[in-house]
C-alpha cells in the first residue's frame, strides 16, 4: 500500500499528488503489477482511528490524506476476463452504431 499525503494549503498540492499517483500506476503496470487508486480511504483518515494511524505511520503534522494506492499481483484470469468484457462492449457499441445509422432497432 502507498499512502499519498500532502499539505493541502500548498498551491497545486492535489494536482501534484494526482500526477504522482498516475506515475506510480504507470510504473506498476510496467513492472507487471496490478494497481488500484482509492480516495474513499479518506473516510478512515478523517476518523479518530485515522489520526492515530497517521501518527503510527509517521505522517508529518499538517499533512493530510489525498489517496491510497494498493499494489499487488493481479488475478491471472483478470486480463482475460477484461478482454472478454471489452469485446462484449465493442459488440454492443457497434450494434448500436449500426442501428443509429440505419434507424433500426437492435435485435435481442
Ligand atoms: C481518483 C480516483 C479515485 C478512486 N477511488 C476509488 C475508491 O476509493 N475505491 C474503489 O474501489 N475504486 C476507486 N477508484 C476506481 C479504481 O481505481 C479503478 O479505476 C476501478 O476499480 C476500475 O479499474 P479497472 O478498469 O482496472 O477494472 C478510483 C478511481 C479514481 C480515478
Amino acid at each position: 500500500m502507498i499512502l499519498i499525503t500532502a499539505d493541502k494549503t500548498a498551491r497545486f498540492a492535489e494536482i501534484d499528488c494526482a500526477l504522482t499517483a498516475e506515475n506510480i500506476l504507470i510504473a506498476a503496470e510496467s513492472l507487471g503489477l496490478g494497481s488500484i487508486i482509492m480516495t474513499s480511504t479518506e473516510f478512515l483518515f478523517k476518523s479518530e482511528k485515522g489520526e492515530q494511524l497517521k501518527k503510527e505511520l509517521g505522517i508529518p503534522e499538517g499533512y493530510e490524506h489525498v489517496c491510497t494506492i494498493a499494489l499487488g499481483y493481479e488475478d491471472e484470469n483478470r486480463r482475460q476476463n477484461q478482454e472478454k468484457r471489452r469485446n462484449q462492449l465493442r459488440k454492443i457499441i457497434s450494434q448500436f452504431t449500426r442501428c443509429r445509422n440505419h434507424k433500426l432497432i437492435p435485435s435481442s
